[in-house]
Parts: structure tokens; sequence; C-alpha cells
């Protein structure tokens, strides 16, 4: 048992709590990351932002960095290959005080990749420490830093970077163990998370391949890390937090819910969407949420094809009402 709720610190900011809800970029805003705090996720983050964007203060950067008090503690993570601009944005951050500001040393897509940022900056540890040092120097705020383990196969730096970030000041580090070039049909490599926790003092942040409560224990278990953090499995999965967070304090399985739990949680999510961003924008954000909400149910397959035809958020919600209402009526039945 690992007793999770004894608090812990992340620079200056108390966390209760273990888990942590990974940045997913086009998924993890602001409505989802409330819900999954709600569930007992100890620190929720947003996705990847630009910092060149935020400097240019272009209005749909700009949009990223919303955040509701409520979502507390909260990382904003930048990237950017000038440790000038990733400055810049960092000093500009201070405004909209989040909890931390964490930089993105691990996105392989190629838009950023091209640009000299993300996991490019894994083949250039210089450059790394450059912009690190830059962000640390001009923010009060702690700065964490998330990480792969390397650029490819031969370029396995993580313990080399972590040590080199915790001179700069990085409060934090989470670390996602495969490189840039390994795809996701490869298992991550927890092994470089222990050697990470092994080689420097601030806390480590496990992140790769948790499915559920037991893979989250085994994690803590085989590399002793401090934080875990969970990306896809927390999609249409909020209440994954908070079986982990059972699991991890009282040792037995906390049951899932039911599916009228899990339609309620997932109206509740197209609601505060629409309130949040309007109808416009969160009519194909909210068709990627709900197809992850209504996996494993019976014919789903053509109830998501009809969610994916749907033109509006409104009639999403619809919907997703007519299924509750129908599984409430068969339910009556029983
Ligand atoms: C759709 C998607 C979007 C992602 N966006 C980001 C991002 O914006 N910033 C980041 O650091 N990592 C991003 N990641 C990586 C995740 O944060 C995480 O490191 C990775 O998915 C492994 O964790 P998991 O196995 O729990 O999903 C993304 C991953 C996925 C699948």
């Amino acid at each position: 048992m690992f007793y999770i709720f004894i608090v812990m610190k992340i620079g200056d900011v108390k966390i209760s709590g273990r888990v942590i809800l990974a940045p997913l970029s086009g998924l993890t805003d602001s409505t989802f990351r409330l819900i999954c705090r709600k569930m007992g996720a100890a620190i929720v983050s947003s996705e990847m932002i630009c910092a060149e964007g935020i400097v240019k203060e272009n209005t749909r950067t700009l949009r990223y960095l919303f955040f509701d008090r409520r979502e507390k503690p909260i990382a904003v993570q930048i990237y950017g290959d000038s440790p000038g601009i990733m400055a810049e944005a960092a000093k500009m951050l201070e405004r909209f005080s989040p909890s931390f500001i964490d930089i993105n040393f691990g996105c392989p897509a190629s838009k950023v990749v091209k640009k000299g940022a993300g996991s490019a900056i894994l083949r250039d540890l210089v450059k790394m420490e450059k912009v690190a040092r830059a962000v640390v120097e001009n923010s009060s705020l702690p700065v964490t830093a998330k990480i792969r383990s390397g650029w490819c196969k031969n370029n396995i730096i993580a313990v080399d970077a972590s040590i080199m970030l915790e001179d700069c000041g990085i409060a934090a580090i989470s670390i996602h163990p495969r490189t840039s070039k390994t795809e996701y049909s490869e298992p991550s490599d927890w092994s470089i998370i222990k050697d990470v926790k092994m080689a420097v003092k601030i806390p480590v942040i496990g992140n790769g391949d948790i499915t559920g409560p037991v893979e989250a224990e085994k994690m803590f278990k085989e590399t002793e890390c401090d934080f875990i953090m969970v990306g896809r499995a927390s999609i249409g999965n909020p209440w994954i937090f908070k079986r982990i967070n059972y699991y991890l304090n009282e040792g037995v399985l906390f049951p899932e819910p039911s599916f009228e739990e899990k339609l309620e949680i997932c109206l509740e999510h197209i609601r505060d969407a629409i309130k949040n961003n309007g109808e416009f924008y969160s009519t194909s954000y909210l068709k990627k949420h709900i197809q992850f909400y209504l996996k494993g149910i019976r014919g789903n397959h053509e109830i998501i094809k009809e969610i994916i035809g749907l033109y509006s958020a409104k009639e999403i919600e619809l919907k997703i009402k007519n299924l509750l209402t129908k599984n409430k009526l068969l339910d009556s039945y029983d």
C-alpha cells in the first residue's frame, strides 16, 4: 500500500495524490481536466502549447491557456526550440498563474520536430540545457520537464538529461520511456524510469502504458517513482483516477461504474464542454471523447457511426440522453 494521500511537494506546491493526468493534445482541455480532478487526478496538464504563439498573443493559442481555478494544481505545457522565446512565454504565463510550467521535450510529431522542438531537442543536450535554464530563470513558478528516453535506440539519454535538468533547477521530471522513434505498439521500457529515479533527487513521474490500478501499482513497485502519469487510459475513462487511488490505498479493486453511471459522466462532459466552448467548438472535440465512453458497450460501432455523422454538440447530447433513458427503461423491466 502506498498511502497516496501523504502530501508531497513539487517545487513549493503541495500535491495530495500520486496519480497525474498526462497532457494529450486535442483531448485534455479544461472541461476534461476538471472532470479528472474531481475523479482524483492529483495534477492535470494542458496540452502542449506553442511558445511562439503565446509570445505573439495568437488568439487561437491563447485559448489553450484557459483553465478553471478548480483544476489547480495544473501544469501548462509549452514547447519551442528558442531559449529566448521560451523565456518570454514563461514570463507571460505568470499572468495566468498556473501551478507549474512544464517543458515538452518529447513530442515526436513532425510539425514540432521539424521546427527543432519537442523530441528533436533530445538529440541536443546543450540546447536542452539552454531552453531549460532560460525558462527556469525567467519564471517564479516551479518548472517541470517531460522527456522521452531518447531520440532513437542508439541515443538513450534520459539519465544524462535528467541529471542536467535537475542542475538547471527543474522541479520534477516526467519520463515516457519510449524513444521519439518508438511506436505505441512497442511497450514502454519502465527500467529507464527506475534509472532516472536512481539518478536524481527531484520527484520523478513515471509514464507509459498504465491501463488500470494493477499496472499503476506495478509501476510504483518496479520503478520507485514518486508519481505516475496516465494518458490514453483516461480517455472515456476518467474514473480511472478514483479506481487507481482506491487500489493504492485499500489494496482492493473499486468496481467499474455501471453503463448508466458512465453515460451520466459522459453527459456531464458534453454539457460542460458546450458551456465552456460553445456548440461550434465542442462538436468535433466531443466526437473524439464520446467514442471512448462507449467502448465495450453492445452495439457501440453503430452508435459511434451515428454520432460521427451528427452536426452539432446539442445533437450529440440528445443522442446520449436517449441512450441513457433507453437503458433506464430496460433496467426497470429487469
Ligand atoms: C493523442 C495524444 C496526444 C498527446 N499529446 C501530448 C502533449 O500534448 N504533450 C505531451 O507531453 N505528450 C503528449 N502525448 C503523450 C502522452 O502524454 C503520454 O506521454 C503517452 O501517451 C504515454 O502515456 P500513456 O501510455 O499513459 O498514454 C500525447 C499522446 C497521445 C496519444
